[in-house]
Parts: C-alpha cells; structure tokens; sequence
C-alpha cells in the first residue's frame, strides 16, 4: 500500500530552521521561525504561565479525560478575554465556544462547521495571507479564493482594491480576516477601515471568519480585539479562530479556542452540538494542559495582571526594535524608505527585497528569512540588528 506514496516536497520554513542550524558563522541571524524571541534570542516560559503550571499540577489529581469540547473554565475565560466583559453577544447567549488544538486546530475545525453549514462555501483569504491557512482551510473539502490586501508600495492596506474586490462577492461567501498583526505584512486595518468593512459585510450578507493568533502584541489586549468586538456586536454570525501560542508563549502545549457567534441561542446549541460531533470525529477531544494554564492565569487576578505585562513588554519590544531597525535602515540604505516597517504591528514585516536579495543575505551575510522576504521582527536582538541593517544596505548596494 505504501510502496505508492510519493515523497512529499519539504516544507520551505523547516529547510530554512535545518539551514541556520547547520550555519556555522557567529554572525547568522534567524527571521524566519515565526516564534517571539527576547533579546538573547529566547523563547521562555512566561513567568506567569510557571506559576500557573505549578498551581494546575499541585491540584490535578487525575488524568482522565475531559470532554470534546475541552475544559469549559477555559473556554469562558476566553470568551471574555476575546470580545471582553459584558459584550452584547455573550450577554445574550449567542456565543458558543470549544477548546481546540492551538489557533491550526480551531482553523480547522471551523472550516469543518462551515463545510456542513454550506458545503458549497468558498473562503476568501487576503493576498498575501498566512500559508498556513490554504491547507487548513482546504483541507476540510472546502473553496479558497483570494482578496487583494497588501500594498507593497506603501506597505499599509490597499483598502480601496479590498474593498472593490469584497464588493463583488455573492451573499455568505465567507471572508477570513486577521484579527490583529496580519501575518505576513504586519498591516492591519485602522478603527475606521474595520467599520468600512462592517458595513459592507453587513450590506452584501457576507459571513466573517476571523483568525486572532496575536491578541496582546500589536497595540493593546483589548485593542487587538477591536475589529473581532465590533463585527460580534453588530452581526447576526461571526466565526473566530484564536491561538493562545504567542500571547501565552504556549506554543508546543497546543491551545487555542473556536468561538462561533450566532442568531439565536438555539442555533447556537445546535452549532455547538455540531461542533462537539466534528471534535469526535477528528481527534475527540483536545490536550489540557495548556487551556488548564489559561484558565488559571485568566481566572486569578495577581497571575492576569502579572501575564498582561508579560504581554506589554513583549508588545513593546517588538514595537521598539520596529523603531530601532527603521531609523538604522535610514542611515545604512538612505535610498529606501523604509519607514513602513514601523507603522505595521505584530511580529512580521515584508522587507521588500527580492528573491535574489534573500538569497544573497542568506548566503553571504547568514541572514535567514523566507523567500518572499518576510521577517520576524522579534529575531533581531540589541547585538545584530546593526549588523542586519549593515548588511541589508550592502545587498541593496549589489555589493558584498
Ligand atoms: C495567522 C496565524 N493564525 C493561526 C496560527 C496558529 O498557531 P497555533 O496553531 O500554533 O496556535 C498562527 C501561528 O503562527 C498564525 O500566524
């Protein structure tokens, strides 16, 4: 049987990790894994997430499963933490919520429950979106087409080709949109785009499916929900997809949640119950260990107070190494403007190099970043981000 198999083509980010590892050079800088680091290159356990592990294991005194829809503690705490206290729709007991397999898990599911809702559907992805999101959106058997998003001339959001190109969809087609952070480009819509955007969702019938991988580390906890708050107050069905990976630094524990926000409070137990059956049938019921460590954090004032300046601080981080490799590429490559790179949020950006120019920073300077020249802003570090800016100018240069 599997004498048939083909092998499958590697994946380009896992080739780039085994390329920086096998790299000798002390001068090599990694900006490909998409993982937050500190400024000795660390991903640590949060302090808070410690204190909660230790707090979850002093008290379990057993082993034995959960439920499909996971640990319902954690599920609340999350409906609170995503569209925050008292909102409309958890008011009125619209929302219903299942633990899931980190954000991939809860993408997945929900492509699931859309594929039965409306096994004609079609997901429209921006361009460029995470790629991540092509296989686990397609892999459930249903449609994926593409949006215009990035403007790579001015690095923001080309809002007026997004909204021409939403403009033309049919009623319920199904727009995924990135909560905060956009992965890759880092460009998110402004307050006032996500109202745009809410009106004509609102006017052409159209379902939002929103993916929140980085609540905390673009501008603010709350703020990074904005868009995620306003579309669940004002629409009759919303779907988001969240991780708790980078914003809990959870990443290997593999937590995450699907909240689904409905009509009625019957659809919404009909939806769960479906949700529940999809859960069974894929992996029936989710690894606790992670959402047990939310809940704690969550549900106790000193532990979410201690994890919401974890969060700042690694917010802030990012925000200022955008500063800081902004105004070095202003010295080191006067003749490119670079200055988008600090008006975008989260962990990504585009360079804007070209393949050759990745490759040459590769090559020559040891400076890993994947082929459409997306970098994890939070790889660069006090001791070689001039050394990056150094060496992106000489590229940009043709030099060496
Ligand atoms: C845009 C986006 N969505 C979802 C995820 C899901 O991450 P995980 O499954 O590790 O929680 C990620 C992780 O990189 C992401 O970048």
């Amino acid at each position: 049987m599997f004498e048939r198999l083909e092998r499958m083509p590697d994946d380009p980010i896992l080739g780039l990790m085994a390329a920086f590892r096998a790299d000798a050079d002390p001068r090599k800088v990694d900006l490909g894994v998409g993982v937050y680091r500190n400024d000795r290159g660390e991903t640590p356990v949060l302090e808070a997430v410690r204190k909660a592990e230790q707090a979850v294991l002093a008290r379990q005194t057993s082993k034995t499963y959960v439920a499909p829809i996971g640990n319902a503690g954690f599920n609340q705490c999350m409906e609170r933490l995503v569209f925050g206290e008292d909102h409309p729709a958890l008011k009125a007991g619209r929302v219903r919520t299942i633990q899931a397999p980190g954000g991939c898990g809860a993408l997945r599911v929900g492509a699931e429950l859309i594929k039965v809702a409306m096994p004609e559907a079609t997901v429209h992805v921006s361009t460029p979106t995470w790629a991540n999101h092509v296989p686990l959106l397609t892999g459930s058997g249903i449609k994926l087409e593409r949006y215009p998003y990035y403007d790579a001339a001015t690095g923001g959001v080309n809002f007026g080709s997004m909204m021409a190109g939403l403009e033309k969809l049919p009623a319920r087609a199904v727009v995924l949109l990135h909560g905060s952070c956009h992965n890759p480009t880092g460009a998110d819509l402004s307050e006032a785009q996500w109202r745009e955007v809410l009106a004509l969702v609102t006017k052409r019938g159209l379902i939002p499916y929103i993916d929140m991988a980085y609540q905390g580390l673009g501008t603010g906890v709350a703020e990074d929900a904005f868009g995620v708050r306003l579309f669940a107050a004002e629409l009759p069905e919303v779907i988001v997809a969240v991780s708790c990976s980078k914003n809990f630094g959870l990443y290997r524990e593999r937590t995450g949640a699907l909240h689904i926000v409905s009509q009625t409070t019957q659809s919404a137990d009909a939806i769960l119950s479906q949700l529940v059956r999809i859960a069974r049938t894929i992996y029936s019921m989710p690894p606790d260990h992670g959402a047990a460590i939310v809940q704690e954090i969550l549900s106790n004032d000193g532990l979410r107070s201690a994890w919401t300046d974890e969060v700042g601080s690694m917010r802030n981080r990012i925000a200022s190494l955008r500063q800081d490799v902004v105004a070095r590429l202003a010295k080191s490559a006067p003749q490119r403007d670079f200055s988008f790179i600090e008006r975008q949020r989260g962990m990504f950006s585009y360079l804007g190099v070209n393949v050759d120019q990745v490759r040459a920073l590769r090559e020559r300077h040891h400076v890993y970043m994947t082929d459409d020249s997306r970098i994890n802003i939070a790889g660069l570090r006090s001791d070689n981000i001039g050394y990056f800016a150094d060496s992106v100018a000489q590229v940009l240069a043709g030099g060496k």
